[in-house]
């Protein structure tokens, strides 16, 4: 499936690195931060029945699908789609769907929750709000919604190599096969991600680890 709403070379850049993609996961360092968030999604999601944007590899799918009622677990690209599927997901009612997360179908089912993970610091800024609008569309009213991603560790995340006129930033990044790929990567601070969501929802709140910050909020 092709995206004319996301740059092309992104959807590839991710289909070529599934197969490696879960290493990010093994970096020594942010185990204890990984172990804690892994602990606060599961107990956020259980009994809900969670819609999932960029789901990948579905590393996170697998920390709260077990306690979750349902889940559907979407992605764009056809290469991370098929690592998730052929996961053990036991008997639990997991469904994966191949989606644009700019342009998500009319679902035939009711969501009262919703995550996403490492995802809007690929959103370009400009996109922002159409996404959370259209995202929040799909949810019931009262949903509860999560978004994790990376803070910028000085010394340790992949350095910025250019900020474009939107404030998007943009890192290089390399794969195991040597290939290059520019990848939009935005870090937005804690008043950043509260203000993106202060029209639409309650109870707003952000929590930092050393590595990772994490935003929930309830639907209105
Ligand atoms: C950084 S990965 C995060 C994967 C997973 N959520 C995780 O946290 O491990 C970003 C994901 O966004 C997906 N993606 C990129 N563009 C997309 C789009 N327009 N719609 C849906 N998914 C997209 C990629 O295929 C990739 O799996």
């Amino acid at each position: 499936m092709d995206s004319k709403t996301f740059p092309p070379d992104m959807i590839s850049y991710y289909g070529r690195r599934a197969s490696e993609y879960e290493q990010i996961y093994a970096k020594v360092e942010r185990q204890e931060d990984l172990r804690r968030i892994r602990g606060i999604v599961a107990a956020a999601f259980c009994g809900h029945d969670v819609l999932e944007v960029a789901c990948g590899t579905a590393y996170w799918t697998e920390a709260f699908a077990a306690g979750a009622r349902s889940v559907l677990a979407c992605d764009l690209s056809s290469e991370v789609l098929e690592i998730a599927r052929a996961k053990d997901w036991g008997t639990g009612s997991i469904e994966f769907c191949q989606a644009d997360a700019y342009a998500l179908p009319a679902f035939k089912r009711h969501f009262s929750a919703a995550f996403s993970g490492f995802w809007w610091s690929h959103i370009p800024r400009s996109r922002l709000v159409g996404f959370l609008d259209e995202f929040h569309q799909k949810l019931q009213r009262g949903s509860k919604v999560m978004f994790i991603d990376n803070r910028f560790v000085e010394g340790i995340s992949t350095p910025i190599a250019r900020t474009n006129e939107h404030g998007d930033s943009f890192q290089q990044r390399r794969l195991v096969d040597g290939s290059v790929h520019e990848v939009l990567k935005n870090f937005p601070s804690e008043s950043d991600l509260l203000s993106a969501v202060s029209d639409s929802v309650s109870t707003a709140e952000v929590l930092l680890t050393d590595y990772f910050w994490i935003l929930s909020y309830q639907i209105k």
